[in-house]
């Protein structure tokens, strides 16, 4: 039976004062700067800024009680309780930008092999860090290279790729890719180097294949926790002779957060900030083209799904096949399964998408395009 809102909420107050002694955890800022200098880093809006797009109802977002023009009926239903305002956390305030990891695909270092093949390389660090994911509620997350979920990864296919992993963390963990290699680069324990212990390092090596939407992840045990707590992000195989151009292009990451134990999330969102796309709704031109890279990560809850007002969209699923599969508004995905969704808005305006999925929508996991004309 799901649960209730009520039902979730004296837990949740219980983890609030837990969350206050963890906060006193330093950051490693300094090993983030470190991990994330020298890379060409490709972002259409500007990562780590809070992005050239329009935030028209930005004030409300700390505001309070969240009653601004639109309809927000989860921020009305938490905003009488303790320590939740309602509302989303202003991106610099909670340490996550889900406008700004939008268009945010990192190509990692690039250089030439004797044979002629692309070598890309990136440093990704596991840190623990806190974020405020919702207004009063910190999560002690852990994370790649100081970020829920973790840089999106792209490479074309037939790539070299080589990731050096660094665990600055304070628990073991690994770095599982989805893709094709050998077994000991899987980063599964006890194969290969297997479980990375803190202050430990190691490089994955495979060739980027098959082309596609993917994902990576640690797979430390316990695996839950190890996937909740915020080390995922995306990994994207563009085909070697490039998909037809989009006019726009963004990765979607739907995740949760289980703050206060147990095995349920309190909260659920798209990259990585419950309503976050309320207060700022993604900015798309009317009939343009737009690539979604869709990415299910939700740890806890069986099934996820995607769903768009006023509009439907071809579905590719795993983005392996270069023809849609559906013509569709709706589509579901369980974990780890992701597809790109293309979409073209013919009308102005604004239009939601969000979770088919009532509790999921009401708990963050909602949102705005915002159609400007052309
Ligand atoms: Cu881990
Ligand atoms: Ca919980
Ligand atoms: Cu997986």
């Amino acid at each position: 039976m799901p649960k209730t809102l009520s039902e979730k909420l004296p837990s949740r107050r219980s983890m609030l004062s837990g969350a206050a002694v963890l906060a006193a955890v330093p950051a490693f800022t300094a090993i983030q700067a470190q991990a994330s200098s020298g890379h060409d880093q490709h972002s259409g809006s500007g990562a780590g800024s809070s992005s050239g797009a329009a935030a028209p109802s930005n004030a409300r977002a700390t505001a309070g009680g969240g009653s601004g023009g639109t309809v927000q009926p989860a921020t009305t239903n938490h905003a009488g309780h303790a320590g939740f305002a309602g509302g989303s956390v202003p991106p610099d305030r909670a340490g996550i930008d889900p406008t700004a990891i939008l268009r945010d695909f990192d190509r990692g270092k690039t250089s030439t092999l004797p044979d002629g093949r692309t070598l890309r390389e990136w440093d990704i660090v596991a840190v623990d860090k806190d974020f405020e994911i919702a207004p009063g509620v910190t999560f002690p997350g852990w994370s790649y290279n100081g970020r829920i979920p973790g840089p999106t990864l792209w490479a074309r296919e037939g790539d070299l790729l080589r990731i050096h992993f660094t665990n600055a963390g304070a628990h073991p963990h690994t770095m599982h890719f989805h893709g094709v290699h050998r077994a000991e680069m899987d980063g599964t324990p006890g194969i290969g180097a297997g479980s990375i212990a803190p202050g430990q390092s190691f490089t994955y090596e495979f060739d980027a294949t098959p082309f596609g939407t993917h994902l990576y992840h640690c797979h430390q045990s316990p695996l839950a926790p190890h996937i909740a707590k915020g080390l995922y992000g995306g990994f994207i195989i563009e085909p070697k002779e490039g998909r037809p151009p989009a006019d726009d292009e963004m990765v979607m990451v739907m995740n949760g957060y289980n703050t206060d134990g147990g095995d349920d999330n309190e909260f659920y969102s798209v990259n990585g900030l419950p309503f976050h796309f309320m207060d700022y709704p993604v900015q798309v031109k009317q009939n343009a083209l737009v690539r979604i890279h869709l990415i299910n990560v939700l740890e806890y809850d069986p099934i996820n799904s995607f769903h768009v007002h006023g509009n439907f969209f071809h579905y590719y699923p795993t983005g392996t096949m270069l023809t849609p599969s559906e013509f569709t508004d709706t589509i579901s995905q369980v974990q780890g399964q992701r597809g790109i969704v293309e979409i073209r808005f013919p009308y102005p305006g604004k239009f939601m998408f969000h979770a088919h999925k009532t509790e999921f929508a009401e708990l963050g996991w909602m949102g705005f395009f915002e159609v400007s004309a052309s």
